[in-house]
C-alpha cells in the first residue's frame, strides 16, 4: 500500500500588502504584510515518493521550471537529496487569477512534503519552507490573522480564526483565468523601475503598525482606510513601473467606485486588490449579503464568493 501525505490550506488574503523583496535569493519581503486565511476555499495536495518529479494542479501537468528551485531547496532542508516527488494538487477556486492560489498551494505543498519526509509539520518549519515557493505562502500555515514581517523568513500568528467572528470577505470575481504577469515578476519590475518603490517600502511600516492596532481593537473605522491605503500605494508602484503593470479591468474600477458610494450610505466595506482584476471586500458579517446584492446590481456579470477567517494548515496520511 502506498502512503500519500495529504495537506490542505486556505488562501491568504493580505489586508496590508507584501510587494517587493528584501532578498530575491532568499525570498524575504521588503514590506511586512498582515493577512487573513480564508475559510471554504482550499488547496488540497497529496504527495508521494516517485522516480521523477511530477506535479499536477487541477489535473494539469505543470511546467517544473516554477517548482524546481522550491523542490530543490526543500530536498536540501529536509535531508532528502535523492528523493523525487509525485504531487497532485486541487484548488476549489480559480487558480492563478489573483485569488491567492499560490499562497494556499505552496503552503499545502510544503506541508505535504514535510510530512512525507517524516518530519513533524509544525507551523514554524512549514511556514519557513513555504516561503521558498511563495512569500505569501508563509501566512496560511496559520489560521485567522497572520503577519509576515519585512526581512523575516517565516510568518507569525496574530489572532486565530475565532478572534473576530463578524469578519467577512466578499470576493468579486471579475475575470477567471491566469493573470498575464505573475506577482513575482511584477514586484521585481516595480522594484527596478518604479520611481515610487522606495517610498512604498519606507512608508509601509507605519501602515502595518496602525493596521495591527486597529485589528486588535476590531475597529473598522481605523482599519478600513489603512487597508485601502496599502493596496492603492502598492498599485501606484505597479502603474508607475516600466512597462506599467495594469491588472485592473473596467469592472474593477466600477466596483471601487460603487464601494465608495456604499460607504457613504453607511456600509463598512473596504476593498483590496492583488496582482489581478478581482476585488476583495472586507466587511461585517451582517452587511455581507446586502453588500453582494448592491454590488451585483451596480456591476453586472460577476461571480461573488463570501469567506470568513479560516483554519490554518491541516496534514494527515491517506492510504491508497
Ligand atoms: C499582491 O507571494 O505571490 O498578493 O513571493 O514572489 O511568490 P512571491 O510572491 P507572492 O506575492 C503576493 C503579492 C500580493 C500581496 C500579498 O499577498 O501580500
Amino acid at each position: 500500500m502506498r502512503r500519500l501525505a495529504h495537506a490542505e490550506a486556505g488562501p491568504s488574503l493580505a489586508l496590508i500588502k507584501y510587494w517587493g523583496k528584501a532578498s530575491a535569493e532568499n525570498n524575504t519581503p521588503a514590506t511586512g504584510s498582515l493577512a487573513v486565511t480564508l475559510s471554504g476555499l482550499t488547496s488540497s495536495t497529496r504527495a508521494s515518493f516517485a522516480d521523477a518529479d511530477r506535479i499536477t494542479v487541477n489535473g494539469q501537468i505543470q511546467n517544473l521550471e516554477r517548482f524546481a528551485p522550491f523542490l530543490d531547496s526543500l530536498r536540501a532542508e529536509l535531508g532528502l537529496a535523492g528523493a523525487r516527488f509525485a504531487v497532485d494538487s486541487t484548488n476549489n477556486f480559480p487558480t492563478a487569477a489573483g485569488l491567492a492560489s499560490s499562497s494556499s498551494g505552496f503552503a499545502a505543498l510544503a506541508g505535504a512534503l514535510t510530512l512525507l519526509a517524516g518530519r513533524e509539520p509544525e507551523p514554524r518549519l512549514v511556514s519557513r519552507l513555504a516561503r521558498l515557493g511563495s512569500g505569501s505562502a508563509t501566512r496560511p500555515v496559520y489560521g485567522g490573522f497572520t503577519v509576515f514581517e519585512a526581512g523575516q523568513e517565516e510568518a507569525v500568528a496574530e489572532h486565530d480564526e475565532n478572534f473576530w467572528p463578524e469578519f467577512r470577505v466578499v470576493l468579486a470575481v471579475v475575470r477567471e483565468g491566469a493573470k498575464a504577469v505573475s506577482s513575482r515578476v511584477g514586484m521585481e519590475r516595480s522594484r527596478l523601475t518604479s520611481p515610487y518603490y522606495d517610498q512604498w517600502v519606507s512608508t509601509s511600516p507605519s501602515v502595518l503598525t496602525g493596521a495591527r492596532k486597529a485589528l486588535a481593537e476590531r475597529d473598522w473605522n481605523a482599519l478600513g482606510p489603512l487597508i485601502r491605503q496599502s493596496y492603492l500605494r502598492m498599485f501606484s508602484t505597479m502603474f508607475s513601473s516600466n512597462p506599467p503593470l495594469i491588472y485592473w479591468q473596467p469592472e474593477s474600477m466600477a466596483l471601487i467606485q460603487a464601494l465608495e458610494s456604499l460607504r457613504a450610505e453607511g456600509y463598512q466595506a473596504w476593498e483590496t486588490m492583488d496582482a489581478g482584476p478581482q476585488v476583495k471586500v472586507f466587511c461585517p458579517a451582517d452587511q455581507a449579503e446586502a453588500l453582494v446584492k448592491e454590488l451585483d446590481q451596480r456591476v453586472s456579470g460577476l461571480r461573488f464568493l463570501t469567506a470568513a477567517p479560516g483554519p490554518g494548515l491541516r496534514t494527515w496520511w491517506d492510504q491508497n
